[in-house]
């Protein structure tokens, strides 16, 4: 049901950072929209996209502490679509994967408030890619997890059963894995994963400030801590690392991402 005195809220994806992955449905709705709420993993230069009447809400999260609660997003964003027609959640990489977009969007359908999703590129995929590294690749299996490693804080999300995937999954891709990586290793060694799994840590995926860090399962924690990597950063396990093409993506120029202790 939607009350047409309401605007429409569209849950939009804005890619891992680099302006060019965002879908041109994205970069329309960007540029069209009244209002437009975001968290702190958007670049700026995406909000310069917007026209120059356009409200700009900051609504981002940091690790361990949010800035703002779930709840008062969902409620602004009600308080928003009554008063404007177009209005864009913008979330970072893919709005339905592990960006809370399912219950934002839920929320406002249940007040009446008519949601459009628009997929966008994610992380898990798009980073790795960036530095030629393929999820996934015949001659290494078959499957690839998309798994987060982000656990404790929200005691809602069921914990992981790391030592199940680690013979489940040929190929493991962790978001806001880095804060528990050594605890993550840990159990995929004592799950049967072979210590020397080919494993990689992209920090700032397709944006300056871009690195990463190739290197062994048993290593990769130490190795991270010693060289400070920091979040946001992609975690990725598996043979396909092997395949990495000699073919990096070139960084937009001047498209920075704000860095999350
Ligand atoms: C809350 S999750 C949101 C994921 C997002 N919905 C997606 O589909 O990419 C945020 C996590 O995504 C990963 N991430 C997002 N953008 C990234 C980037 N540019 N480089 C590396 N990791 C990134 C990090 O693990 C970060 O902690």
């Amino acid at each position: 049901m939607n009350d047409s005195k309401n605007g429409k809220v569209f849950l939009v994806g804005a890619g891992p950072g680099d302006p060019e992955l965002l879908t041109i449905k994205a970069n329309r709705l960007i540029s069209e929209c009244d209002a437009l709420l975001y968290d702190s993993l958007i670049p700026q230069e995406l909000l310069e996209l917007v026209s120059p009447s356009c409200e700009l809400y900051f609504v981002g999260k940091k690790r361990g502490h949010h800035s703002v609660s779930q709840n008062k997003i969902n409620s602004s964003l009600v308080k928003i679509a009554q008063r404007y027609q177009c209005v864009v959640r913008l979330k970072g990489g893919d709005p339905f994967l592990f960006g809370r977009g399912a219950e934002e969007a839920q929320y406002l359908v249940d007040k009446g408030i008519a949601v459009e999703v628009v997929p966008g590129i994610t992380a898990g995929i798009a980073v790795p890619a960036y530095m030629g590294i393929p999820v996934t690749h015949r001659l290494a299996g078959s499957s690839v997890t998309f798994v987060t490693g982000h656990e404790g804080i929200d005691k809602r999300r069921p914990t992981v059963k790391w030592r199940l995937l680690a013979k489940a999954s040929d190929g493991i891709v962790i978001y806001m894995g880095l804060h528990n990586l050594k605890y993550i290793v840990e159990e995929l060694i004592a799950g049967g994963l072979d210590p020397i799994t080919p494993t990689v840590v992209i920090q700032q995926g397709t944006v300056i400030g871009q690195r990463y860090l190739k290197s062994t399962l048993n290593q990769i924690s130490n190795e991270t801590k010693k060289l400070k990597y920091h979040s946001p950063s992609i975690v990725m396990i598996g043979a396909a690392i092997n395949y990495q093409v000699g073919a990096c993506s070139p960084l937009p120029a001047q498209v920075t991402m704000p860095i999350i202790f």
